[in-house]
């Protein structure tokens, strides 16, 4: 480890975000009866701009109306290059009550993006009596957003959460796909006259969770737009948490139990990472910083890898 300690994420659950679009307020209930971790009501691209107005009184009203439970409430406001996102910051925090846990920021592109809302939002919160400080997600979903995705995860004290919106970042890109998440028909390698598919997103999920676990962010992967296919579903999440993301997003509600499988460490998991600990305990009682475990190397940094799993474990049982 470096001399500077990698600071630890919000030890919150974060498996799953179900999204819902803040003109269809006949489903916020059912969001807040679902198995998600966390809610994003919406005032971005899944709400119409005639009905930017009318969408953001719905997700006030229901702020306060609503038993959200003990989920992470959070919203989605627009982005800083529409003549919307001030009204949504200044709405929702002089008239939502409290029970608002977080802002999500879509489309960042640098920190001075998170800086203008984190002024706006303290200067509100201060001027209202606020008794607790929102905390911020972002998306990063353009070309810009990943070149500066270190920054951005530095950003502010706020930040909790980062997320990949692969569609747009793919738009900004201006990558050949049309499908949101998921295998891209014509990202393949040819092995003996057969394709063998890759990951596009591979590389951006990788540097999203590398710019969060140096700030202390959590890493999430974003939507699936093919919400028919289960199984495509769970290999785009298991690859996530494969890589060090903590949760992925639902844009329909099937996804959700998805989700929850895929990012809560299984039973299997958890025991063998508990048999790894124990011994490396027992090495350590023999003097050794290295045993030998159903066949195969474990050392120190063993130790670290089976803690992550038992600590997420153990935090989402919590
Ligand atoms: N959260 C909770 N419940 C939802 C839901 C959601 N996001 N979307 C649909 N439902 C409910 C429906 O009301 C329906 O309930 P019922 O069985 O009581 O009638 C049930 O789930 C099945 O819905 P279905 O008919 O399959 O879907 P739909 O055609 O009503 O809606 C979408 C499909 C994709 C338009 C809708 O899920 C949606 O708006 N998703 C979120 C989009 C979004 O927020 N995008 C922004 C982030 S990318
Ligand atoms: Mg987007």
């Amino acid at each position: 480890m470096s001399f500077r300690i990698q600071p630890a994420p919000p030890a919150r659950p974060n498996r799953c975000q179900l999204f819902g679009p803040g003109s269809r307020p006949a489903i916020f209930e059912k969001m807040a009866a679902s198995a998600a971790d966390v809610i994003n009501l919406d005032l971005e691209d899944s709400v119409a701009p005639s009905d930017k107005d009318s969408a953001r009184n719905n997700i006030i009203a229901a702020i306060s109306d609503i038993d959200w439970g003990s989920k992470t409430l959070s919203v989605r406001i627009n982005g800083l290059d529409t003549p919307w996102w001030y009204r949504d910051v200044v709405d929702l925090l002089e008239q939502a009550g409290d029970r608002l846990d977080q802002i999500m920021i879509p489309k960042v592109g640098c920190a001075a993006d998170v800086y203008a809302v984190d002024a706006l939002a303290t200067a509100i919160e201060a001027a209202k009596g606020r008794s607790r400080k929102v905390t911020f997600e972002v998306i990063i979903e353009s070309a810009a957003g990943i070149a500066h995705v270190e920054e951005i995860a530095a950003s502010s004290p706020r930040l909790a959460a980062m997320s990949l919106g692969a569609a747009d970042f793919a738009a900004s890109m201006g990558m050949a796909t049309t499908g949101i998440g998921g295998t891209q028909e014509n990202y393949y390698m040819i092995r003996d006259g057969e394709k063998h598919w890759s990951d596009p997103w591979h590389w951006a999920q990788a540097a999203i969770v590398a710019a969060c676990r140096t700030h202390g962010v959590l890493p999430v992967d974003g939507p699936f737009g093919d919400f028919s296919d289960d199984e495509g579903f769970r290999a785009q999440a298991r690859r996530s948490a494969t890589l060090g993301m903590v949760g992925k997003w639902a844009i329909h509600p099937k996804q959700v139990a998805i989700a929850n499988e895929v990012f809560t460490p299984s039973d299997e998991a958890v025991a063998e990472a508990r048999e790894i600990l124990a011994a490396m305990e027992q090495a350590k009682a023999n003097g050794e910083g290295a045993t030998v475990y159903k066949g195969r190397l474990v050392d120190i940094a063993s130790i670290k890898q089976a803690e992550v799993i038992v600590r997420q474990s153990e935090m989402i049982a919590g």
